[in-house]
């Protein structure tokens, strides 16, 4: 899909609500470059910032009342006042939007008193690509705008993630906001998640990204994620630490034994590959990226093995991408359990290489992959104000 242009948001816009908007705002979607669930658990994170976008085009409401409109949905849904309960069903979709908008408040933000709002997105949702989080930070940028207001980007990322954890109910950490806030072309975004403490690292663009996504149900809201992240609070208190980032491996290893086989393993996955974020990072201001290519495959199979969070989907892709000569690393992205698997590629590796493994993996009848080429994008931004 071709990304739309602000006049044609716009004119949508105006088709919807019979008037025009007063602000566009977008935020990118994000790769979890690595660092599998350490955000939550004190630890580091890279992620991508990449060239697929929510944006969200607001303007106020005179009567007091909250239209919502997704370009991809089918009808505006119109909600009271205050629009406090939580939506189920179809709309569910604007308990994001709605979450932004209470976290205003939360924040001793102003908020506007009622919005005429558009999603428009090329992203595709379910993969593990974090439309969510977008969705979360364009809306935040575009309401803010309404009242004349703005946010930098470390408190914009603990907006979203407020919302979302708050409102929609999902216990995720930083990594997806704090990536979609502060993205960079070229860049990487790294996440120390304690403080959260944000800075770069530089990726080349000689390195393509590329998504395989499988297009299974990415189960976060349904309670995997959830009961992921309950394991690794209880591994953390049984070895007596608040985070189990606050742990070396080989502190993790002398320690093991007060652990069930469980959570030993939940408690293994999240320690390594906390120490696999820092060798990244190293390995990419080396500009080594053969050793990166090493460390993404090392996360996956952790997560295979370890975290339990793969699929036998996401292991098949990554299985036939491992051997390939212009490929170096892959592993599944985001929070697991479906979703998407992300190659780290030579130059060299083409659409044509990307749809052969796609057709290995599934021919038809059955339904290959889609096969998504990202570039590290800019983070959230308003584009547009009338
Ligand atoms: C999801 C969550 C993130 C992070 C990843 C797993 O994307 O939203 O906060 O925990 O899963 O690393």
């Amino acid at each position: 899909m071709r990304p739309p242009t602000t006049q044609e948001i716009s004119a949508l816009f105006q088709r919807t609500y019979g008037h025009a908007p007063t602000v566009i705002a977008r935020a990118p979607g994000r790769v979890e470059f690595i660092g599998n669930h350490t955000d939550y658990n004190g630890g580091a994170v890279l992620g991508a910032a990449i060239d697929r976008y929510v944006w969200v085009a607001a303007a106020p409401n005179p009567a007091g009342r909250f239209r919502l409109f997704s370009a991809s949905g089918p009808s505006v849904l119109e909600l009271p006042a205050d629009p406090g309960t939580r939506i189920t069903g179809s709309g569910s979709w604007a308990n994001y939007p709605l979450g932004v908008w209470r976290s205003l408040k939360d924040f001793n933000l102003p908020q506007p008193a009622g919005f005429d709002l558009l999603v428009v997105s090329d992203l595709p949702s379910g993969a593990g690509l974090s439309s969510s989080a977008a969705l979360e930070l364009a809306t935040a940028l575009a309401l803010l705008a309404l009242v004349g207001g703005t946010l930098e980007a470390g408190r914009l990322a603990a907006l979203g993630r407020h919302a979302e954890n708050k409102y929609v109910g999902v216990p995720c950490g930083i990594l997806d906001q704090g990536t979609s806030a502060h993205g960079r072309a070229g860049q990487l975004v790294h996440i120390d998640c304690r403080g959260p403490v944000f800075s770069r690292v530089p990726f080349p663009a000689s390195a393509p990204l590329w998504i395989f996504n499988t297009r299974e149900k990415h189960a976060l809201i349904d309670g995997l994620y959830a009961t992921r992240h309950r394991e690794c609070l209880d591994a953390a208190q049984a070895l007596g630490v608040a985070l189990l980032a606050d742990l070396t491996p080989a502190q993790l290893a002398s320690r093991e034994k007060k652990l069930t086989p469980v959570l030993a393993k939940r408690a293994r996955h999240i320690v390594e590959e906390n120490a696999r974020v820092h060798d990244t990072a190293d390995a990419l201001q080396r500009g080594d990226l053969a050793m990166v290519g090493r460390l993404l495959t090392a996360s996956h199979r952790s997560s295979q093995h370890l975290f339990e969070n793969s699929t036998p989907a996401l292991d098949a892709l990554v299985n036939l991408l491992e051997p390939h000569p212009a490929v170096l690393g892959a592993r599944l992205t985001g929070g697991g359990f479906g979703g998407a698997v992300m190659a780290l590629t030579r130059d060299i590796f083409t659409e044509q290489d990307a749809v052969e493994i796609a057709r290995r993996y599934a021919a038809p009848p059955a339904r290959p992959p889609e096969v998504i080429h990202l570039q590290s994008a800019d983070g959230a931004t308003v584009l547009w104000r009338g």
